[in-house]
């Protein structure tokens, strides 16, 4: 994920949510604020004027539309590892193996960026789907908080853990 990918990311990152985290998120917000403040988000964080650890990864159709994307932070917890922070796929293309491949592609370089440390990410309690998901690529769903405030409050979260994220791999 590069500098020129921000705009394409927050769209599709807010298009998610809009479809993803309605009655999670406010109308308000998910119609009328997030665009712009994904938009900032993402530029902000993709021009940081000192690259950090963290990267992104998109997934492109031939013609290069962007279909989902990942970003990551590496080593980000001494006991749970490396962490995923947002993963979206384009509401339309959902259910065609892109959330997969990128879990598996952020797994692979973390392996050759010589990682054994474990992977991990929050999902929301009532993302009924994406925890389906994680599930059926074998992620333990454990540890439930509150989250840090996203879209105007707290919302309970699942922690999802591969200890072993090389099993990942072997998701056919
Ligand atoms: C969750 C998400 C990333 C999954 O990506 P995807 O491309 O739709 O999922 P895939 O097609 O790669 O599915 C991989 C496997 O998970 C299964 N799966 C996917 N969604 C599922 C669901 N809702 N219920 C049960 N299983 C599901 C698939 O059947 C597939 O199983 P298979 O390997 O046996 O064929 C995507 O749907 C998405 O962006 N959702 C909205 C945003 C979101 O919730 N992001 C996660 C925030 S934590």
């Amino acid at each position: 994920m590069t500098p020129a990918d921000a705009d394409a990311v927050a769209a599709l990152h807010a298009a998610s949510w809009r479809h993803a985290y309605r009655g999670v998120f406010t109308d308000h917000y998910l119609d009328h604020e997030a665009d712009a403040e994904r938009r900032t988000a993402w530029q902000a964080r993709l021009n940081s004027p000192t690259p950090p650890a963290d990267w992104g990864i998109v997934a492109e159709d031939p013609a290069g539309r962007l279909l989902g994307f990942a970003w990551v932070l590496p080593d980000h917890d001494p006991t749970w590892g490396d962490y995923i922070d947002n993963l979206h796929v384009a509401p339309d293309a959902k259910g065609g193996g892109i959330g997969r491949r990128l879990m598996q592609a952020v797994a692979e370089r973390l392996q050759r960026d010589g990682s054994t440390r474990p992977l991990y990410l929050w999902v929301l309690d009532a993302n009924t789907a994406a925890r389906a998901f994680y599930e059926r690529l074998g992620a333990e769903v454990t540890d439930p908080q509150l989250s840090d405030p996203l879209g105007g409050r707290q919302h309970p979260v699942w922690r999802c853990v591969w200890r072993q994220p090389a099993t990942l791999l072997a998701h056919a």
